[in-house]
């Protein structure tokens, strides 16, 4: 049987990027895939691609800082696929002035949209998760979560060291009530986030002396989603080529 036949899995931020290749893996393996996002077009389109190939995914228009969107989305995910069984908060926007150039509105919406969208998503899903009994939450943070990088974006790098704690505690609260909770630390992966920053340096700037691919995220987030992964909680992975290393 594939690994995620009769589970259902909400995916933030899965029109693009990582998510996208997190939804693509998901759906690959049987699971029921929610593609939730603000690009609705591409996640439409990301949900024809399952279709096409004989998977099943719905597209649920999601603003992760909306407090009132979170709920619907769980509300309609229940409604049309019965549960909920795994939760990948992956979308997320950054900033990358230095704190002195940094406004306090980019400030706020780096931090809702990357942190307290976190904490929404999984308040919204919690009781379904625990109905699940093999309930999986994989918060998509960052290497530079960790560390400080290279100086610059003080509200992603704020955002994304809070994800990390965030996803302890939760996991912690969790631990008895049938829940995982982990966070996933990406380098650099080679998607439209990046903009227009210099891939050349940013390869430089990793001992493996590339960037990664959304599929090599992907597939340790699927990893943590299933019962290979029974006995981890509250743990963090890095998969970054080997940037923290040093
Ligand atoms: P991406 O830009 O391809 O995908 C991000 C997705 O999030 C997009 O589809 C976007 O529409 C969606 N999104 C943005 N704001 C949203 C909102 N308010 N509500 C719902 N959806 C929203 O970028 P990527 O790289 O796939 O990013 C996924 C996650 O991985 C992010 O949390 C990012 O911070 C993290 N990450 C990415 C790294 C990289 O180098 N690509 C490195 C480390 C972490």
């Amino acid at each position: 049987m594939a690994r995620f036949e009769g589970r259902v899995a909400i995916v933030s931020g899965g029109s693009s990027g990582i998510g996208r290749a997190t939804v693509l893996q998901l759906a690959r393996e049987g699971c029921t895939v929610v593609v939730a996002d603000v690009q609705d077009e591409l996640g439409t389109e990301v949900v024809r691609e399952v279709t096409a190939a004989g998977g099943r995914a719905t597209y649920s228009h999601l603003d992760v800082a909306d407090e009132a969107n979170w709920t619907a989305v769980v509300e309609q995910t229940l409604a049309d696929h019965g549960g909920l069984d795994i939760l990948v908060n992956n979308a997320g926007i950054g900033d990358d002035q230095p704190i002195e150039a940094t406004t306090t509105q980019t400030w706020d919406k780096v931090v809702a949209v990357t942190q307290t969208s976190v904490f929404l998503g999984m308040r919204a899903a919690a009781e379904a998760l625990k109905a699940s009994g093999r309930g999986s939450v994989i918060n998509v943070s960052s290497m530079f979560g960790i560390v400080g990088g290279f100086g610059t974006g003080p509200a992603y790098h704020s955002a994304k060291g809070a994800v990390r704690l965030l996803s302890k505690s939760a996991a912690l609260g969790w631990a008895t009530e049938g829940v995982r909770v982990n966070s996933v630390h990406p380098g650099f992966i080679e998607t439209p986030i990046l903009g227009e920053t210099d891939r050349a340096m940013l390869a430089e700037a990793t001992p493996m002396g590339r960037l990664g691919t959304p599929d090599e995220v992907a597939s340790l987030i699927a990893f943590l989603a299933g019962d290979e992964a029974g006995f981890i909680t509250g743990a963090e992975f890095v998969v970054d080529g080997g940037y923290t290393a040093r």
